[in-house]
């Protein structure tokens, strides 16, 4: 008998067909009443899950007794509880790799954006308000030559890295749990604690996934420590920033500027972020380009498919649960 996978988010129609082909498929649709009851309803009969944005643990699994494994369309896995999964023996699939280039141009979009206040003169242009030649008050700052601060230097953080010292000549610091001698080599990246690279750097930017060592770990010390020239860039996740700490540096003009990907609550409805023009707001979209969401569906699928056909999925995150 076919095991049954339940698509719950981010999976197109040419994925079901995919999917179809070895399992009976669940895929809540909207149109059909609520979500959340379809998701409840089908949960006790699924072997596999695949999808992304809801938070999976304890109390969301009680009725998941059949479940193998979640397959997450995605590189951050911070909304599932490990280990939980592990004591019920869940296996974890999440889709690294094919974002990286995709999320570190994005960071440099919005780093090029926040200096250079492209998205908020587009705004000015459009509202009719270009009447003459721009003058200093609307001048930006320079992103070549200045000094790039890395946050978390995994694959994302050194191709942002990368865009910065091979792209526009920018000196690269790095803070993390561990020093990149490749990286120090390739880019000529130096090492720097947290505190240091925060003094020194003119864009610092925020990749490290979030756990609770790093929630709120960018909060009104951290700012102040920042040049007031500075601007921060975060593409990671909304609560390594201590949100109103920041919403005030930027009030106050503590530090230039804010290039966000990423809030403490999504979708952000409402914020007083909205008010400011040295605040980049974007949602969400740091792996949202066509190619690249083909690209994790295709390896959330291969991993889901993997680890109910009884292979070891290729993006394991929790291998102490494989039985194979
Ligand atoms: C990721 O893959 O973690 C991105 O932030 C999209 O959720």
């Amino acid at each position: 008998m076919k095991k049954t996978v339940l698509a719950f988010s981010r999976v197109t129609p040419e994925m079901i067909e995919r999917l179809q082909q070895d399992f009976e498929v669940i895929a809540p649709n909207p149109k059909l009443g609520d979500i959340n009851a379809q998701f409840n309803e089908a949960l006790p009969h699924a072997h596999g899950l695949i999808g992304v944005g809801r938070k999976l643990g304890r109390e969301q699994l009680q009725g998941a007794g059949k479940l193998e494994v979640v397959s997450s369309v995605s590189v951050g896995y911070d909304n599932y509880d490990v280990s939980y999964f592990n004591e019920r023996g869940i296996m974890l699939t999440n889709t690294p790799d094919v974002l990286t280039e995709s999320t570190a141009d994005l960071a440099f979009a919005l780093l090029m954006s926040s200096a250079r206040r492209v998205a908020e003169l587009d705004a000015w242009t459009k509202a009719g308000q270009w009447k003459a030649s721009v003058g200093a008050p609307l001048f930006g700052c320079d992103v070549h030559g200045k000094t790039l601060g890395i946050v978390g230097m995994g694959n994302i953080g050194a191709a942002v890295a990368r865009r910065g010292r091979l792209g526009f000549n920018m000196p690269v610091l790095y803070s993390g749990n561990s020093r990149k001698p490749a990286l120090e080599q390739e880019l000529g990246a130096q090492f720097r604690s947290l505190d240091e690279l925060l003094a020194e750097a003119d864009f610092v930017c925020l990749v490290v996934p979030l756990s609770d060592k790093t929630r709120h770990m960018i909060s009104t010390r951290e700012l102040g420590l920042m040049k007031s020239s500075a601007i921060l860039i975060n593409i990671s996740r909304g609560p390594v920033v201590d949100e109103p700490a920041l919403i005030e540096a930027l009030q106050t003009q503590r530090i230039r500027g804010a290039g966000l990907d990423v809030y403490e609550q999504e979708p952000l409805a409402e914020s007083p972020l909205f008010q400011l023009s040295n605040a980049v707001t974007l949602p969400h979209i740091g792996s949202a380009t066509n190619e690249t969401r083909e690209a994790m569906a295709n390896r959330a699928l291969d991993n889901l498919r993997s680890a109910l056909l009884g292979e070891r999925p290729q993006d394991l995150v929790n291998p102490q649960v494989w039985k194979g």
